[in-house]
Formats: structure tokens, sequence, C-alpha cells
């Protein structure tokens, strides 16, 4: 093996690295992953049956408000109009989303002006007077009123959590959104779009380059690969982008994580709702949400004779699962702060991305990020002999 550098994780954020540092620097990258696919959760593919372009690992939009990264993704692909928008069924009636002028008047069957819509919903959040919100149903009341609360938010977030919300943490949200407009763009980012030939050409072009190889199916951690921790650890720079708690051995304990479990089905008919993303936020379903994928490329020529769908269901992930949210309990946030003491004392290893931060990133953090440490730590070790901390 004769990397200059190890990047582990062909996700946006190990992407970016090796293309910096093959296309910057000159340096040849080796890039692993354990699966069997470049791009990390950001991968999709066409479904065999419709070539409709599923993402694997749920839903992706892409969007930013950051000139450099938007002009960096531009390099590998063109994006579409697409501007994502939500609905919701609730009692068998569709809402948009997120809570706007819209949903208030037709939940309220009223015709309110903004200022009318914005004293009631203050007279409503008001129901609790001066208590201090005590868990998530008190903390959710006293930011929308209970009527769009319950409707919209409690069951919705705790079917995410799969907990019965009076148990959920007040922390867990800090702010409900209510827009006093019919303006229902779910991004209010300057740029916003899909990859105009899909994901995964895109991500396929950050990897072409001579000096990156990439290496699929295999794990840093299996002692029976070329490139593996015991091997590569204080031979060659890396760039860790798995889960640190993975890394040490779980030596401070597990960081906690929640999954999804996503449900296909193809089904023989052009459309079954009308629209990508249609949430669930009823008791009684036992999804969160339905993504119908034809919707995202409206521009593209899709067979009219199926469709495919995507039930979407969450829950705690254990050491096995697909880590997709940070839970970040009092615990994990403890663990972290060891976690990251062990990963900065680690010479010649860089920890990256959202498994070896444990933070959620959007896609265009991820790459922002990763450009930063391009900036920061890896260009100068290379360029000044800078040590790679
Ligand atoms: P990842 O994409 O997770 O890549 C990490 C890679 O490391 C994986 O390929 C993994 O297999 C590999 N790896 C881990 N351990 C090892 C090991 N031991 N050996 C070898 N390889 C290993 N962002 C948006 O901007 N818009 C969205 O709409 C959006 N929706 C999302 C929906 C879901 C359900 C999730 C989970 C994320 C979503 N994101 C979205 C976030 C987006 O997926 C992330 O920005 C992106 O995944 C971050 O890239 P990453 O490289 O840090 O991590
Ligand atoms: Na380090």
């Amino acid at each position: 093996m004769t990397a200059d550098l190890v990047v582990v994780g062909s996700g946006l954020f190990g992407l970016t690295i090796a293309e910096r540092a093959a296309n910057d620097l000159g340096l040849k990258v080796a890039i692993i992953d354990r699966r069997h696919h470049i791009g990390g959760n950001a991968y999709s593919e066409a479904e065999e049956q419709t070539g409709i372009e599923v993402h694997r690992y749920g839903a992706h939009l892409f969007h930013t408000s950051n000139e450099r990264v938007w002009n960096y993704v531009n390099r590998f692909t063109t994006f579409t109009d697409y501007q994502h928008k939500v609905y919701t069924r609730h009692k068998g009636e569709v809402y948009p989303m997120p809570v706007n002028l819209g949903t208030i008047n037709q939940f309220f069957r009223a015709a309110y002006s903004p200022a009318e819509a914005r004293a009631l919903i203050a007279e409503q959040a008001a129901e609790l007077g001066d208590k201090v919100p005590e868990n998530f149903v008190e903390k959710g009341i006293s930011l929308i009123g209970r009527p769009l609360y319950e409707a919209f938010i409690m069951h919705y977030t705790a079917k995410q959590w799969q907990t019965d919300p009076e148990q959920l943490e007040a922390s867990i949200i800090s702010r409900l959104p209510v827009r006093y407009t019919y303006n229902n763009r779910y991004f209010n980012d300057t740029w916003e779009g899909l990859p105009t030939d899909g994901y995964t050409a895109w991500l396929e072009r950050m990897a072409d380059h001579p000096n990156i190889e990439v290496r699929l199916e295999t794990d840093f951690f299996d002692a029976g690969q070329e490139i593996n921790r015991d091997n590569v650890r204080g031979n060659v720079p890396i760039v860790y982008t798995g889960p640190v708690d993975r890394y040490f051995d779980y030596a401070e304990g597990e960081l906690s994580w929640r999954t999804v479990d996503l449900e296909e089905e193809v089904l023989p008919i052009e459309d079954f709702q009308g629209t990508s993303v249609m949430n669930y936020p009823d008791p009684d379903v036992p999804f969160t949400r339905i993504h119908e994928f034809r919707h995202f490329h409206p521009e593209r020529d899709y067979t009219k004779d199926a469709t495919v769908i995507m039930r979407e269901y969450s829950r705690f992930a254990g050491r096995d699962d697909e880590p997709y949210y940070p839970i970040n309990t009092d615990a994990d946030r403890a663990g972290l702060l060891r976690y990251r003491d062990r990963a900065n004392a680690e010479p010649g290893v860089l920890f990256g991305g959202r498994l070896g931060t444990y933070k959620y990133l959007d896609m265009h953090m991820a790459i922002g990020s990763a450009l930063s440490m391009f900036d920061n730590r890896i260009k100068p070790h290379f360029t000044e002999g800078a040590p790679l901390e």
C-alpha cells in the first residue's frame, strides 16, 4: 500500500478530503468503505423494475447558502430546480408544512390575516401561564399552542423517538417555526436542487482521479484487510469518518443513535400521493412519512406504469444498525467530550464527518467542514510539515 493519505469512509466528508488531497496536493489517496458502494448515506440507485432513482438511506435534498460549497459541488454536477415541499396527513385531511398561514387557516376553518393568526397562536401558547415547561408536551404547547401542537407535532415526534410524549425531555425542541405567510418552501437556503443525473454520478465524479484508489467492502477494523487500523496507524496519515466510539473500542461507552427502517414498495400505478413527501403525524399510523421518489425528478421521463414509495419508521439503533441521528443524552454528551480528548491525542489521525464527530450534518455542512479540515490541517501538514493532530 503506497498511499500518502488513508481516508476511512467514502461519504461526502471523506470524498471531499480525498478529492482535494488528490487534485490540490497531488497526493495518492486510498479511500476505504465497508459498504459495497461509495457515497455514504447520500448514495442512490435506479430501482430495478422501474428505473426510478431511489435514495437508499432516506430522501436527500441538497440545499445550501454557503457560496464556497455551492461552487465546489457544481464542479461535479449540475442541479435541477427542484424545491422541496412537505405535506402532512392528519385525520383524513392534508395540510401544508411547516406550519404556515395556510395550515392555520385550514385547521381552524378561518381566513385569518397574518396579524390575527399571530394573536391567536400567542393566546393559545399562553395556556400554561408562567409555568416553566417541564416536559416536551408543555414545551410544545408553550411554543405554538395546544391545538396545532397536538395535531402536527406531538405524536409525530413521539413516533420518531418511539417514546411516550410525556416522557420526552423538553430540551429536544427549542423552537417550532410558524410562518405567518403562505410560503411553504421547506428550506430557506439561497441554493437548492437535486443532482441532475443522480447522486451516485456526482459522488463517483468526486473520486474519479488517477491518484484516488477506492476499496469497497473493506472494514477498517478487519485485521484481514491490508488497510486496517493496526497496519496503518502511525505509518500513514488517516482521516477517519466512521463512528468515533468504535475507533476507540467503545472505551468511553457507546454513543446512542436513532436509526430508520425504510420499507420500499413498487405500486402498479402512475402516482400514489402526488408529492414527494407526506408526513403522517397521527398516533394510529406506525410510520412517520412516505416518500414517493418519482416526484423528486418531475423533469425525467419515468414510466407511467409504476411508482416507488418508501415508508419510514424510526427507532433506537443497536450496535449493528445504521446510526442516523445522534440522540445526545447527557451521558452521550459526557462520553463525547472524553472521546474528543482521545481523538485529539491520537497522533496522525483526524476525525471528521457526522459519525466521527457525533453530529448531525447536512450534506453541505459535511462538505464545508471537510473543506475547512483540508485548509487548516491537511494542507499545512503536507506543504509545511505541520503535525497532523
Ligand atoms: P456518511 O455519509 O455516513 O459516510 C460515512 C461512511 O463511512 C459510510 O459510507 C460508512 O460505510 C463508512 N464507514 C463507517 N465505518 C467504517 C469502517 N469501520 N470501515 C470503513 N468504512 C466505514 N443531508 C442533506 O443535506 N439533506 C438531506 O435531505 C439529508 N437527509 C438525510 C436523511 C437521513 C436519514 C440521514 C441519515 C442523513 C441525511 N442527510 C441529509 C445527511 C447526509 O447524509 C450527511 O451529510 C452525510 O451522510 C454526511 O457525510 P459523512 O461523510 O459525514 O457520513
Ligand atoms: Na488526532
